[in-house]
């Protein structure tokens, strides 16, 4: 055992004293509802990246992976995300098209999971949110080769200049790679921390087209 470690992973705070109430009862009917309430309410507290979320996906060997990605948005086809489509998550994602999202608010003591299948929405789509990325953020994205293996930084350094500067002379050039996918969410929890650890969880299922609403055991 790693006394020093464990002492300080024991001692580590994951809330501040101050919690937000949960009231359950005056929960909406739609869980997007109550989760652009609360990210507003992160986007008040100040929480940093309150828009990033773990995204967790297993491969055909049930090998699973989790990574962090922003989410672009909420719409008919579900809960948004944009990357490459010949990464690792896209691998997963061929072979299972299932995943689960996790948002964290540890200055709110919240934590949103989302889980349901996922699909790939029209490349139009993809190309759309390419474009509306900022211009060094295009160009990382058409470097490639994502991770793989890299032998130097030298190299990424080259590739990256050679991607800026294609970009730099054409504005408009799109990575095909560069796609979208939609987590057409039948579960959505919502977790809020209690400083006596009578923690709050509510979980929306959906039912044919309605969401059921049920509190969890903490
Ligand atoms: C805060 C944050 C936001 C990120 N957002 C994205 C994103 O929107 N899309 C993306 O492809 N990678 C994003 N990444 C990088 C991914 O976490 C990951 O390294 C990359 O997508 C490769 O994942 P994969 O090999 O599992 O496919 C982000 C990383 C961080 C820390």
């Amino acid at each position: 055992m790693n006394q020093l470690l464990s002492s300080l992973l024991r001692s580590l705070p994951s809330f501040p004293d101050d919690l937000p109430a949960f009231r359950t009862g005056d929960a909406p009917e739609d869980p997007v509802d109550l989760f652009v309430d609360w990210l507003s309410q992160a986007v008040d507290a100040g929480v940093l990246a309150p828009h990033a979320m773990t995204l967790s996906t297993s491969g055909p060997d049930g090998v699973v992976t989790a990574r962090t990605l922003i989410l672009k948005d909420i719409d008919e086809h579900g809960w948004v995300f944009a990357s490459r489509d010949d990464g690792v998550k896209a691998r997963d994602l061929g072979a299972n098209p299932f995943a689960a999202l996790t948002f964290f608010w540890p200055q709110l003591g919240r934590q949103i999971r989302v889980t349901g299948p996922v699909r790939q929405l029209p490349q139009a789509d993809g190309e759309a949110d390419f474009l509306a990325r900022p211009e060094e953020a295009r160009a990382a994205a058409f470097v490639g080769h994502q991770s793989e293996p890299l032998g130097s930084r030298e190299t990424y350094a080259a590739a990256y200049a050679d991607a800026a500067a294609r970009i730099a002379e054409n504005p408009s050039l799109v990575a095909r790679t560069w796609n979208t996918w939609a987590v057409a969410a039948d579960s959505v929890e919502f977790w809020q921390a209690s400083p006596d650890r009578a923690h709050v969880r509510l979980r929306y299922r959906l039912r044919g087209r309605a969401w059921e609403r049920g509190l969890l055991w903490p």
